[in-house]
């Protein structure tokens, strides 16, 4: 969808209505074979990562929105969701593509989309459980989705819930191989002693 790496010359490429139109496609098509209230969306209009930016995220990101909208209105039914990350730049300093933004411009940003949605509204990117729940308590989110913290809290509701100490996320394993080392051998609150090393298969 983003037009610093779209270069299509078709149908796909090019305008705003062009570069939305196949994910509309793609939630129109799974909707009608499993019902839209299944379906659930998640884009990152803000996100420069592998190259992947737009000159004009808000622009993007409302155009996403103001058809998804209409879309949902033609069905007659909301999607379950739709999901939108955020950088956050004070926590991953300068963006991949060399700009940096200010963190106010993005929770702006996160603010005009979730404004713009008739629906359920998830937002994530560096959150943690006060940031979450201040997102809720203020209304810039209906919910608030873990990526990095989830990986490495097999319990994270739990952790949440009480108000726990989370484990810390070991970046070194994020993209590895190994079925386990960083994938199921970080310890929930009951097993609190169980390391690395001890459940590793490689
Ligand atoms: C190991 C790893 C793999 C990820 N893979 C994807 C991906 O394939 N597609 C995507 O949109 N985001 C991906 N993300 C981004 C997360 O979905 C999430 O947006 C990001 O981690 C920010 O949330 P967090 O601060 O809670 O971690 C990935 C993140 C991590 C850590």
């Amino acid at each position: 969808m983003k037009d610093g790496i779209n270069d299509r010359t078709d149908e796909y490429g090019g305008s705003l209505e062009n570069r939305c139109k196949f994910i509309l496609q793609v939630v129109q098509a799974v909707s009608a074979a499993i019902g839209a209230e299944r379906v659930g969306l998640r884009i990152s209009p803000a996100i420069d990562h592998l190259d992947a930016m737009d000159s004009d995220p808000r622009s993007l990101g409302l155009a996403v929105i103001e058809r998804l909208n209409k879309l949902q209105f033609k069905l007659g039914s909301k999607l379950a969701y739709l999901h939108v990350t955020q950088p956050r730049y004070t926590t991953y300093g300068q963006t991949e593509a060399g700009a940096h933004g200010s963190e106010e411009e993005v929770a702006q940003l996160m603010k005009t989309w979730r404004g713009a949605y008739v629906g359920t509204f998830i937002c994530s990117g560096g959150y943690t459980r006060e940031l979450g729940l201040q997102a809720v308590v203020q209304g810039d989110a209906d919910l608030v989705a873990f990526g990095r913290h989830f990986i490495s809290n097999p319990d994270l509701v739990l952790r949440l819930k009480l108000n726990a100490p989370l484990n810390r996320y070991v970046r070194a394993t994020f993209y590895t191989h190994d079925p386990v080392v960083g994938y199921t051998d970080y310890p929930s609150l009951d097993k609190g002693n169980v390391g690395v090393e001890r459940l590793s298969r490689l």
